[in-house]
């Protein structure tokens, strides 16, 4: 289920409105970072927030880390990340633009068909035979054999896909190129000094693993939850802040008895639905896909990528893996400390499994921009409104006089405002413009309920709430707004 709303629209209002800028804008900006404004670092903390109260806070089985971005190099030699987290690289050698191979693809995908018909017919049958449940509908598994297979993607290009920059066909050889951003320690820069701006914030969880055991002594399964920057150096970052190349990560880690981890995997299946709905995202706009095994992360046995339809298309938004005991392992064996649990009742030690459910939050933002966003008609005029839920709400309310050049009602709402402020937090005072275009601005940036007083409030102490869904504005006292508020909060 698609929604009728651009990039384009996403992107502007964001700006506009304060959102989200271009990172560096003045300095003409840095490809791939994004800067939060007023409103939307608010909007990601009430994410961050409601991520953190649901699955950490108030459940038994979890507990929170805030692991250092920066770790021993250790760390991404045994994760696997030195050697294998590369996307796959390809120049134009007429104008030495520079692209990652399987976007262009994605982005060609008819060409691609259009190749494999003219040359692997034969091949294309016989795996619709033995491949019955391959995803035929999906770019991704059509374009992933090309992606694996060095020489097969210079074919391919050169006969069918021109250069999107120069529209030459003069493709070099595919090469491999590893994401994370190194950088060295301290004041010489030797082997010993190599760093890296972690690419996931789970190996500052794995790491910690056994320091939780040791404070804790929970019982398995258990859980250990971090939120954090993570840094990648995308080969071209695109789509606003989908692909980013500095984003926030809220990711778990749930150790779990190997012989339980499809029981944990299905647990958190169903937690995953319970975030989305959390967020607002309409149950038809989000899509479970089930990873072929050779389009997943090298530590994974069993991937489930829950895909939104973002205005960009159906795309990731989150992922949900069964790393098995990848990386508890790969610590024991190269930092030579057990990574071993020992059941409490007794019973042999063992290296737990792991579940993994892994959370954007730049996507999650995006996401609950698109969902939000809405356009209807009011008085026949054209009206955008972010129709968020409220806990997401930037703004909770907003306080207006309704003539800012009378004094009395600009006293009185002052004393309505603080009232609210002390009690909510998140509330604008708004005197700007005539009181129509107030309520289409805190429409815009979904603001669920805008309270005016009026001299009607001067009489009878009671004031206007206007509903931002409905538009309809209803009378309430002054002594009852913060009952009736805060029963919709
Ligand atoms: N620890 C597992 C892991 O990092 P991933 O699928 O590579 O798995 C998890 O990333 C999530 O992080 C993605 O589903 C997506 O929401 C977010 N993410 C990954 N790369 C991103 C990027 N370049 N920009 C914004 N978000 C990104």
């Amino acid at each position: 289920m698609s929604k009728n709303v651009s990039l384009e629209d996403i992107v502007s209002l964001a700006k506009r409105r304060g959102f989200v800028y271009q990172g560096s804008e003045v300095y003409g900006g840095l490809s791939g970072t994004w800067d939060y404004g007023p409103l939307g670092v608010v909007l990601k903390r009430n994410i961050m927030n409601l991520w953190w109260k649901m699955f950490v806070e108030s459940r038994d089985d979890m507990y929170g880390v805030d692991a250092a971005i920066l770790m021993n190099q250790k760390v991404w030699q045994a994760s696997g990340h030195v050697d294998t987290f590369s996307d796959p690289l390809i120049d134009c050698r007429a104008c030495n633009s520079r692209y990652r191979a399987d976007h262009l693809l994605k982005d060609n995908v008819a060409k691609v068909w259009d190749f494999i018909e003219d040359t692997r017919k034969d091949y294309l049958e016989a795996s619709k035979v033995y491949m019955p449940d391959a995803h035929w509908e999906d770019p991704d598994s059509v374009i992933s054999p090309f992606i694996s297979d060095a020489t097969e993607l210079p074919e391919l290009l050169n006969a069918k896909i021109s250069c999107p920059n120069c529209g030459k066909k003069d493709w070099g050889e595919l090469r491999q190129f590893n994401m994370m951003f190194k950088t060295s320690i301290g004041p010489v820069a030797d082997e010993n000094s190599i760093s890296y701006l972690r690419p996931e914030t789970a190996q500052g969880i794995f790491t910690n693993f056994k320091n939780v055991v040791d404070s804790f002594y929970p019982d398995l399964p258990f859980g250990i939850g971090q939120q954090g920057k993570a840094f990648r150096n995308e080969i071209s970052p695109r789509d606003f802040v989908f692909r980013s190349r500095e984003f926030e990560q809220m990711e778990i880690e749930y150790f779990v008895h190997p012989d339980q981890w499809e029981k944990s995997f299905e647990m958190w299946r169903k937690l995953v639905w319970d975030w989305c709905e959390a967020l607002g995202l309409p149950k038809g706009m989000v899509h479970e896909l089930e990873v072929p095994e050779n389009d997943r992360a090298h530590y994974s046995k069993r991937t489930i990528d829950f895909e939104f339809d973002f205005p960009i298309g159906k795309e990731e938004l989150l992922g949900l893996a069964y790393r098995t005991d990848f990386d508890l392992s790969n610590i024991q064996r190269v930092s030579g400390k057990s990574m071993e649990y020992r059941p409490k009742g007794g019973g042999e030690a063992f290296v737990p499994h792991v579940i993994e459910p892994s959370f954007g939050l730049e996507r999650a933002i995006m996401a609950v921009l698109t969902a939000a966003y809405t356009e209807d008609e009011v008085n026949d005029e054209k009206r955008v409104y972010l129709k968020l839920p409220v806990h997401l709400a930037p703004v909770k309310v907003a306080v207006s006089p309704l003539l800012k050049n009378k004094p009395e009602l600009v006293e009185k709402a002052r004393g309505v405002y603080s009232i609210l402020k002390k009690e909510f937090g998140s509330v604008m005072w708004d005197d700007n413009g005539n009181i129509g275009k107030r309520y289409r601005r805190q429409d815009e940036i979904g603001t669920p309920y805008c309270v005016v007083i009026d001299f009607d409030t001067l009489e009878n102490d009671t004031v206007t709430v206007r509903d931002r869904d409905t538009t309809e504005q209803t009378r309430v006292a002054i002594s009852q707004l913060q009952a009736i508020l805060q029963k919709e909060r």
